[in-house]
């Protein structure tokens, strides 16, 4: 391919990525989120090349089954207690570990209390008499020591409270497209893509990487426009886009510009709020969106739909970059959302949580009512 890096799809742009890192030929790999924006061919084709890799690697993934074919040693990085554990095991063993460690916790704080507790009741009896008023001071000094001693319990790490917004009433079609076509230069990437999306209806469009899906949620959304063929908004239609590549964040604006901009109408105290629901808080409210972390971006874009009233969302895989518990949050908002959702995903939980109705496959331009036989299609194959 002799494309500029700017003209390939997300997908794509990662695949170069990877290629010139994995065949430079060095015996150590540090990859930093390998399987974002990758199709289940490439996922499969890259848990092999990995699970067979000789020389060293360190990656950073939330694909926790990558992790669990591929590695021998877990490092946590436990942002409570600003601390590094190291597991020399493999994840699976890791989580077991966890686990057990936890539990351990619980029980000996558990012991420690019951015991720091009677001493303390036994200390109070005995203070009130000259005779034993030292001992029951050692006594409660010791049952003090003892609750200190005490590993800190691990504070359950924060997670954000994604919402999505609230609907404003549309009619029944409130977004349509007819015969939708978009080539870049020689390559035709939409041939005659036809949709209609019901109010409150649910589609996802599935295909592999370059296959148009972007380009098509981009003409949607307004942003780039088709050779041939039209969009139709309906009647109330509110547009919410969530933008694969976050191409609709102002790098130069700084979080707290950004949803004031998205929702004039707020107070000061309101988007503190809101922005506080999606873990910003304090000094991140400061930063250019610019240097924000690929997770933080994607909160911050989906904090910027919370108040346009949108009744068709168009999310270009919203669940990249997430950890686990703020993807858990997006899918559990996916899964209530009563608007019109068209999803670009190759996350086989985003497609369960959007309970499709309808599928439209990139590129044929084939739609289809949903059937679990399509959920193949995202599901990688294991190494
Ligand atoms: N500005 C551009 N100039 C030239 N080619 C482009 C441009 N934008 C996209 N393309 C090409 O159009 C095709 C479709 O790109 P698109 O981003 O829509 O794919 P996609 O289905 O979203 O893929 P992915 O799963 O990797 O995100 C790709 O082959 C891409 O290289
Ligand atoms: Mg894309």
């Amino acid at each position: 391919m002799d494309r500029p890096l700017g003209a390939l799809s997300g997908g794509q742009r990662r695949r170069v990525e990877l290629a010139r890192i994995l065949f430079a030929g060095h015996g150590t790999l540090l990859l930093d989120e390998p399987t974002n924006h990758l199709d289940a061919h490439s996922i499969t084709w890259l848990r092999g090349f990995l699970a067979s890799h000789q020389g060293g690697l360190v990656m950073i993934s939330h694909d926790t089954s990558l992790l669990a074919g591929t590695v021998n040693r877990v490092f946590h990085l436990d942002p409570g207690r600003a601390a590094l554990d190291i597991h020399n095991t493999g994840w699976d063993a890791y989580l077991a570990q966890r686990d057990a460690d936890e539990r351990r916790r619980a029980r000996e704080r558990a012991n420690a209390e019951r015991k720091a507790a009677s001493l303390h009741a036994q200390a109070g009896r005995m203070r009130a008499r000259v005779a034993t008023a030292v001992a029951a001071r050692n006594m409660a000094r010791r049952a003090d020591r003892m609750l200190a001693d005490l590993e800190p319990a691990r504070r359950a790490e924060r997670t954000a409270r994604i919402r999505l917004p609230e609907p404003a009433p549309c009619g029944r079609i409130p977004l349509g497209a007819v015969s939708l076509t978009r080539s870049y230069g020689g390559q035709q990437v939409l041939r005659g893509v036809d949709l209609a999306v019901d109010r409150g209806s649910r589609l996802v469009v599935l295909g592999p990487n370059g296959a148009g899906k972007t380009t098509l949620l981009r003409i949607l959304a307004g942003q780039d426009t088709p050779d041939s063929g039209r969009v139709v908004h309906g009647h109330g239609l509110r547009l919410g886009y969530f933008a694969q590549e976050h191409d609709t964040l102002n790098p130069e604006l700084t979080v707290r510009e950004h949803l004031a901009g998205a929702a004039p109408h707020l107070t000061d105290g309101e988007v503190r709020q809101v922005l506080g629901s999606f873990l910003f808080t304090g000094d991140d409210t400061g930063k250019r969106a610019g240097v924000l972390s690929g997770g933080e971006k994607t909160r911050l874009a989906l904090a910027g739909l919370v108040h346009s009233s949108a009744n068709v969302l168009l999310l270009d895989e919203p669940t990249n970059n997430l950890d686990p518990a703020s993807r858990a949050e997006v899918l559990a908002a996916v899964g209530t959302y009563p608007g019109a959702i068209v999803m670009v995903t190759h996350d086989e939980g985003a497609v369960d949580a959007l309970r499709p109705d309808r599928v439209l496959l990139l590129p044929e331009a084939e739609e289809d009512l949903w059937s679990d036989d399509y959920r193949e299609l995202v599901v990688p194959a294991h190494a």
